[in-house]
């Protein structure tokens, strides 16, 4: 369960929300700095009870409204989710570990092909809009457990994640 927002939170919480109601560029913009200041911050998720799944990622809700949200990551292990695009905007950025993300272009209706692989280190930020490309896959590539940051463009009391649908590896 989210904690409640510091001021710190709350101020990113205001300008986020405020952003999102205009240019997309410019909701962008701000995200990644939200995500480089709240990267910053030292001992951000301390006092927070994250959830933690044994071979698995687990999504912790750390402050939202009606437009955005902010959550942390955990990923254990080879953790990595399905691939997929997003209904919504999707900034994130790595807190610790090492994350590998996978991109892909689309093949048909289902499937898709890969067009890069890139491991992303601590402090490495980078968004994304719905109009794409946004299809991706994320894995905990490193040797222990990771943590990353996520802003998307969503309410979460109205969607359930911010995944729009979910993709199979095209056959070669
Ligand atoms: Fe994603």
């Amino acid at each position: 369960m989210a904690t409640q927002p510091q001021r710190t939170e709350m101020d990113l919480l205001a300008q986020l929300n405020s952003a999102s109601r205009g240019p997309a560029s410019q909701y962008l913009t701000t995200a990644r700095e939200a995500l480089v200041c709240l990267i910053a911050i030292p001992g951000l998720l301390d006092k927070v009870e994250l959830k933690r799944v044994p071979g698995g990622l687990s999504r912790n809700l750390l402050f939202g409204d009606d437009k955005v949200s902010v959550w942390a990551i955990v990923w254990s292990e080879c953790a990595r989710t399905p691939i997929h695009d997003h209904h919504c905007s999707c900034c994130f950025g790595v807190l610790s570990g090492f994350i590998t993300e996978l991109c892909f272009k689309r093949v048909d209706e289902e499937c898709v092909a890969i067009v890069e692989e890139v491991t992303r280190a601590p402090g490495f930020v980078d968004c994304m809009l719905p109009s794409g490309p946004n299809i991706h896959q994320m894995v905990n590539s490193g040797e222990t457990e990771a943590i990353s940051l996520h802003i998307y463009g969503y309410d979460h009391n109205a969607h359930a994640s911010s995944i729009k649908r979910v993709y199979q590896l095209a056959a070669l």
